[in-house]
């Protein structure tokens, strides 16, 4: 790399992108032998081979041409089906748009709607990318706190009322939350719903950890109140439910009348999702329900193996969550969780993710995903606890 090219001539908002805390702590572990990696949100297993067929086969039927800019329409019609039969909702064709990952649709629903100064107000703390997403996009992201208690996590609604302004565009949701695991009441998705209409501002609702839910069969879609021109986005992924992180797949639910005008920021972009993954998201959907409910069974041991060790170190406070698959957890005494996440790494061989990377809430917290071998997390508790399991 030069260290000699000029780059203030490139736009600020792309100069200003700061490198998320959670590649920062990687780059310090990366490569090392015997570490154990719980820093990003996947597990270790890889995609099931039915759904890799499914892409390979389509592949060599010749299925590598250029693409519906929304999706081809047997995946939307599956996704169709598949929303009716999850949240009980019924969509019209022109309401689904196939996007290059669920980080894709985020950054198409951003592009959408974001003038520079528009404020989004962000739930948090959430995933990294959102803000810089914001950011981007020369907007504003403003602040409410989903807080911890004795009895989980919580957001008080009037403060997140109370953050929306004249500028306010819209307010981005991630309900099972990431990296909290909490779940907004279903009363709280009614208020907010009433709330946005009234303002008339837009709800990006990012619901990819929907089927990562302990306590329910799923968790309820803003998508189950909505009415079909009501300003909300539903984004969702093919990346957790189906352990397709490396696919690069996900989807929107929008508003009717939306299609085109997504179709336009496709073209110019990444022109649609190869045809032969879209062939892998149809086997997923129509049979992957023994996937997601294997990922639940994984999830429910590995949560129960981490918080059985967090509960009992006198300086952390926990809670198990419900949803999602990430242990957030409180450190007390711990001001740089940026440094702590390179200590452990040098210290247990251990990669956690620095809560400071979850926005202005975050510090103070490690996550660390236990979507993994009961082994490794046994393996890696044990080496924690000698670091953060004591006085
Ligand atoms: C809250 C949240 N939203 C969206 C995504 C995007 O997922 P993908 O881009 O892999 O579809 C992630 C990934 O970690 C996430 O945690």
């Amino acid at each position: 790399m030069s260290d000699t090219l000029d780059l203030s001539s490139l736009r600020g908002a792309v100069n200003d992108l700061r490198e998320t805390g959670i590649v920062d702590v990687a780059n310090h572990g990366w490569g090392r032998q015997g570490l154990i990696p719980l820093w990003f949100g996947e597990g270790d297993v890889p995609t099931p081979k039915f759904i890799s067929d499914a892409a390979h086969d389509a592949m060599l039927r010749g299925e590598t041409f250029y693409t519906d800019q929304n999706g081809i329409e047997d995946l939307r019609t599956a996704l169709r089906g598949y929303n009716k039969r999850m949240f009980d909702v019924d969509l019209s064709d022109d309401r689904v748009t196939l996007t290059n990952s669920g980080m894709m649709a985020i950054a198409l629903a951003m592009q959408m709607m974001i003038e520079p100064g528009d404020e989004v107000v962000v739930v948090g703390p959430v995933w990294p990318n959102i803000y810089s997403t914001i950011e981007l996009n020369e907007g504003v992201a403003t602040h409410a706190t989903v807080r911890l208690t004795d009895d989980g996590w919580h957001l008080d609604m009037d403060e997140l009322f109370a953050a929306v302004t004249e500028r306010t565009k819209a307010i981005f949701l991630n309900s099972p939350g990431n990296p909290t695991g909490w779940i907004i009441p279903e009363e709280d998705q009614a208020r907010l719903l009433d709330f946005a209409r009234e303002r008339g501002i837009w709800i990006l609702s990012d619901e990819v950890y929907h089927t990562l839910v302990l306590d329910r069969p799923v968790a309820k879609s803003m998508l189950q109140l909505a009415e079909p021109d009501d300003k909300v986005i539903a984004i969702n992924s093919f990346s957790k439910s189906w352990l397709m992180t490396g696919w690069r797949m996900g989807w929107m639910v929008h508003p009717e009348g939306l299609g085109p005008t997504l179709a336009k920021l496709i073209q110019i972009s990444t022109s649609g999702v190869p045809q032969f993954i879209q062939r892998a998201g149809i086997a997923a959907i129509e049979g992957g329900d023994e996937v997601i409910a294997d990922l639940r069974t994984r999830c429910q041991t590995g949560r129960d193996i981490v918080f059985d060790h967090l509960e009992k170190w006198p300086r952390v406070k926990a809670i198990r969550p419900n949803g999602a698959f990430y242990a957030f957890f409180a450190v007390e005494g711990m001001t740089d969780s940026v440094a702590m996440c390179k200590e452990l790494i040098d210290r247990c061989n251990v990669g956690l993710a620095p809560g400071s990377a979850f926005g202005p809430s975050g510090e103070g917290y490690l996550r660390l995903c236990y979507a993994s071998t009961p082994e490794k997390l046994h393996q890696a508790m044990e080496a924690l606890k000698t670091v953060i399991g004591g006085r």
